[in-house]
């Protein structure tokens, strides 16, 4: 996914350049800047000095020294002045500088912090929301493959609604607790008969496990009834997708880009009728198609994977989609609120 947001510490990024909240003087100060500063070493600062400082919305490249990134690139971004002082396209120019001056150096991976929406007070989601349209405007833009992330440090980064966030709490208790029941008794059940061995598949869980030994042990009763079902796997995920892009009148570019899959990712899959891609991979083309639960399931089902409710993040995701909500930036919302890992993105 060529657009991550993650939850990290940006000095503790593997990435060719790291970029900086500076301030005009480029000589240090607090937040991000202080810990890039402090993890780069004196270097930094002395390398900044001969800059000659740098006009907001611009951005300048520095060694990384110390760091675990090549480069550091030094961005000023508008201190929040109520938004009418033009501060939306000096924050935007912050980002499409900073990408510009990666792509001067040849990086193949950036990593940005949320520009001035710490001192500098720039609302949190307004600043979230410019950082996203920006770096996927430019990527899109741009034919330097590239890998940025949105590295978020806070909570205050994301907001959900308090009567959102307590919405979902009790979806989310009354289909974990439900699972976790169901899990105790079939355990017990399973303890006293175990319909087949263990290991007979492997790491599914005993209640799937049951449940396609009950559908398979019925089919087998019946032999019509197996091969009906094993004609019914002929449609492969590939095969879904491609046939719900064309349902849906989308482009293929147009599917990708809104689930934030890159184009070689793509064209893999486009190319491999049996290609297995990964279970967040899939519901980022659920939520990007905005297929129904049904739909969701039945695609995941294509490539192996189910919604579990063992799992918040699952909870969390069939809520949306339950609830018609395709709005990638607010099940994200969710997401961080709830510790979970992120749509188009991954925890370090
Ligand atoms: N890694 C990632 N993000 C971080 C880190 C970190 N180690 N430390 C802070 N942040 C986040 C903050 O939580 C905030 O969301 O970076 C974002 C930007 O906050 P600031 O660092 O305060 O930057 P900004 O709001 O742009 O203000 C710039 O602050 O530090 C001074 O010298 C700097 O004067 C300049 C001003």
């Amino acid at each position: 996914m060529p657009f991550q947001i993650i939850r990290n510490d940006i000095t503790q990024m593997h990435v060719d350049a790291i970029v900086n909240a500076a301030n005009n003087s480029l000589l240090g100060g607090g937040g991000v800047d202080g810990a890039i500063h402090r993890a780069a070493g004196p270097g930094l600062l002395a390398e900044c000095r001969t800059l000659g400082g740098c006009e907001t919305g611009e951005a300048k490249i520095t060694n990384g020294y110390a760091l675990f990134a090549r480069w550091v690139i030094h961005t000023v971004g508008p201190v929040w002045s109520g938004g009418r002082n033009g501060e939306a396209e000096l924050l935007a120019a912050c980002y499409r500088n900073s990408l510009e001056r990666a792509a001067e150096k040849g990086c193949d991976s950036v990593a940005f912090p949320l520009i001035s929406s710490g001192v500098y007070g720039y609302p949190k989601e307004e600043a979230l929301w410019i950082a996203e349209e920006t770096i996927k405007a430019y990527l899109d833009e741009s034919d330097h493959d590239m890998l940025v992330f949105l590295v978020l440090f806070d909570k205050e980064s994301f907001s959900v609604s308090e009567e959102r966030f307590a919405e979902i709490q009790s979806y989310i208790d009354d289909r974990y607790a439900e699972e976790h029941a169901n899990l105790r008794t079939m355990n017990a059940a399973a303890s006293s008969k175990a319909p087949f061995p263990a290991g007979l598949f492997g790491s599914i869980k005993q209640k799937q496990a049951s449940a396609l030994c009950g559908s398979a042990v019925s089919a087998m009763a019946a032999p019509s009834g197996l091969e009906r079902a094993l004609n019914q796997i002929d449609e492969s995920f590939t095969e879904m997708l491609l046939r719900k892009i064309d349902e849906r009148g989308m482009t293929d570019a147009q599917c990708y880009k809104k689930a934030n899959i890159d184009r070689k990712l793509f064209s893999k899959i486009r190319s491999d009728k049996y290609y297995h891609p990964k279970k967040a991979t899939v519901i980022a083309f659920a939520l990007s198609l905005e297929l129904s639960l049904d739909e969701t399931k039945d695609m995941l089902m294509k490539a192996g994977f189910a919604l579990s409710h063992s799992s918040k993040f699952d909870i969390i995701v069939e809520y949306f989609i339950s609830h018609g909500i395709y709005d990638i930036m607010e099940i994200n919302n969710t997401l961080f609120a709830f510790d979970q890992m992120l749509i188009g993105g991954y925890d370090k």
